[in-house]
């Protein structure tokens, strides 16, 4: 099982167009053990950016979902000013704002919307970060080409039920050449849909696959996923037996309840940058775009500051109270 595990590993990695040069890795393995220690203290001041940052490059989108986070804010009236230019990536990647090294993201809304995005990920090619793209996967053919250059370490297509038959044939083009993983979003009433999710994937030939729970907003009635779900249980254990020698799979958290004394974590405030085209910085990608931060403090501005204190000292905040991932991990605080 472990020796497949690593072939896994291995294909994925491979058709990555990873740095090459030893001082980049030593540089990347300073910043690594830089976050893990700083995550390890719970400091509440970073001293350096940590490695993963994600662009929020677009606030447009080619879909409308009613579950999305972001709904609504998507297609906003001023949309315009959240849209990345080269310009103002190159200014962002010459700031203090993100690592010098390490993976960069592109996200948003869609990101295939805009029109420098392939500028942007050679340019983040160029300077030896390790790229990835979020995508709902729509624009994937339009951009075969682009894609096959090979600048783009790492896709993530979200698989949307009513998207398959548009997908399906381009990813299985991509899959043999560049990394894919699937994300799906599994709720309360999309369990049944998982054997189809797996199969597809399988026929596809993707890399890895990784389930989401659903995160609750105002506008959906779906129903995260609870840990209390035996149904659950009995199609994970059935489908990684089934598919687990095919591709990698990641199985998120699921949702208990916020009440219960559980211990909680989380590490995007200590190793993930969220920024915007404004240069605005966020704690998460989860948090809703209304909420960005404005970036004048660098690492340390007062809502970064009060939310790491908030996770040191145990204390529930407000800001994190929808987010399952918090709930039902292993790691340091109780609530
Ligand atoms: C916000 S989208 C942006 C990238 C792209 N438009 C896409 O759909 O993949 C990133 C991921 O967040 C997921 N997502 C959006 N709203 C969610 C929610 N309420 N709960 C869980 N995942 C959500 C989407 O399904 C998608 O996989
Ligand atoms: S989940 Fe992705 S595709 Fe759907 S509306 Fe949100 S940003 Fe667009």
């Amino acid at each position: 099982m472990k020796l497949n595990f690593i072939h896994l590993c291995f294909n994925l990695v491979r058709k990555m167009n990873l740095p090459r040069s030893p001082i980049i890795w030593s540089r990347i393995l300073f910043y690594w053990v830089v976050v893990k220690l700083s995550f390890f203290l719970k400091t509440i001041n970073l001293r350096l950016p940590p490695l993963n940052t994600l662009v929020f490059v677009t606030l447009r989108c080619n879909k409308a979902c009613s579950f999305c986070h972001y709904i609504d804010g998507l297609n906003c009236e001023n949309s315009d000013e959240y849209e990345m230019n080269l310009d103002t990536f190159t200014r962002i990647l010459n700031s203090r704002k993100i690592c010098s090294v390490g993976r960069i993201c592109f996200y948003g809304g869609e990101p295939l919307l805009n029109s420098d995005i392939f500028k942007m990920i050679d340019l983040a090619k160029s300077r030896n970060y390790i790229t990835s793209i979020f995508t709902n996967g729509l624009l994937l053919e339009k951009y075969k080409e682009k894609i096959l250059e090979g600048n783009v370490d790492f896709i993530t297509i979200s698989y949307y039920q009513e998207d398959i038959d548009n997908i399906f044939n381009i990813v299985k083009e991509l899959s043999p050449h560049v990394a894919i993983n699937i994300s799906y979003m599994v709720s309360e009433g999309r369990l049944d849909e998982l054997p189809v999710v797996f199969e597809n994937c399988n026929l596809m030939g993707v890399g890895m696959i990784t389930i989401e729970n659903y995160l609750e907003n105002d506008h959906h009635s779906e129903i995260p996923l609870c840990d209390h779900s035996e149904q659950f249980y009995s199609m994970k254990n059935e489908l990684t037996m089934k598919y687990s020698g095919h591709y990698l799979i990641r199985w998120s958290e699921l949702a208990s309840d916020w009440k219960k004394n559980r211990k909680i974590s989380c590490t995007h405030f200590w190793d993930t940058r969220v920024i915007n085209a404004k240069g605005e910085l966020l704690p998460c990608c989860h948090y809703p775009l209304s909420e960005f931060d404005d970036g004048d403090g660098f690492l340390n501005t007062d809502k970064m500051r009060f939310l790491r204190k908030s996770f040191k000292d145990g204390r529930p905040n407000r800001l994190c109270e929808n987010c399952h991932f918090l709930q039902n991990s292993e790691l340091w605080f109780k609530f």
